[in-house]
């Protein structure tokens, strides 16, 4: 990195995507096995994204398909585009292609946001309630607490589906709302900065040249991804050198 420009967290940076890709998957091996040891199902929100697309094909590819306790996964996500679960543009439609349909997952351990239905209001809050049901926190009342979540950068510094000047970045009393993107498909389902700080692990995975922008605004905390620095938890970069020369 070059600069001087500072990231929140642990920054690995390795040669391209597939690399980014490798040691993102031997991080979550490591961690699932870990939270597994202590704990009777390993929580993890999924993101969408091209990077977070080839974690999934390595993690549904031996060795890791066979390192992982699938049947102990339970499966959330960070965010949802508004169309029909089939759609290309779906977030659960890549997570299932690339790696849930092709792993021993409990298909009732896989909690997709129903984005697709007419009431995004509505869909957001029984999203809300299912994670506070579903998932415990730290503290009663305060948010529930993945084991770990996954998470993509936006050129424009948006994460999850928690983009510049939205209101849903001032969310702090509840888990998922409805938010709207700056590029279509623009409405959206997002989980909230609470969930993303009380993780146990959060991770970015960021490839490529065009994300200078987003990860010097990460570095001066003014780009949304910024908001995200788990006080209780650990935070990781995974990107590829080609994104960590940008910033
Ligand atoms: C979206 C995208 C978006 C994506 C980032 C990073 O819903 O608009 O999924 O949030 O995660 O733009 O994408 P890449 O991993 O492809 O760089």
């Amino acid at each position: 990195m070059s600069g001087g420009a500072v990231l929140p967290g642990t920054v690995t940076a390795v040669d391209g995507p597939a690399e980014v890709a490798a040691a993102a998957a031997a991080w979550l091996v490591g961690i699932a096995e870990e939270t597994l040891t202590r704990r009777d199902r390993f929580r993890i929100a999924l993101a969408g994204g091209s990077t977070p697309r080839t974690l999934y094909q390595v993690l549904a590819t031996p060795p890791h398909r066979e390192r992982m306790d699938w049947g102990r996964w339970e499966v959330y996500f960070g965010d949802e585009r508004a169309c029909p679960p089939d759609d290309p543009a779906s977030n659960c439609r890549m997570a299932r292609e690339a790696l849930l349909d092709l792993v021993p997952v409990r298909p009732e351990l896989i909690h997709r946001m129903e984005a697709e239905r007419a009431d995004l209001d509505a869909a957001a809050a029984e999203y809300s309630s299912m994670l506070a049901s579903t998932c415990q926190s730290a503290v009663s009342g305060s948010a529930p607490r993945l084991d770990c979540v996954l998470l993509g950068l936006g050129d424009n510094g948006h994460t999850a589906s928690l983009f510049p000047g939205d209101p849903a970045l001032q969310v702090r009393d509840r888990w998922a709302v409805r938010s709207r993107a700056d590029y279509a498909p623009f409405d959206r389902i997002t989980v909230t900065y609470p969930v993303l700080n009380a993780a146990a692990h959060v991770a970015f995975l960021v490839t490529g040249p065009t994300k200078g922008e987003a990860l010097r605004g990460v570095a001066e905390g003014s780009v949304p991804a910024a908001g995200v620095r788990p006080p209780d938890g650990e935070l990781r970069w995974f990107m590829d050198r080609v994104a960590a020369a940008s910033i």
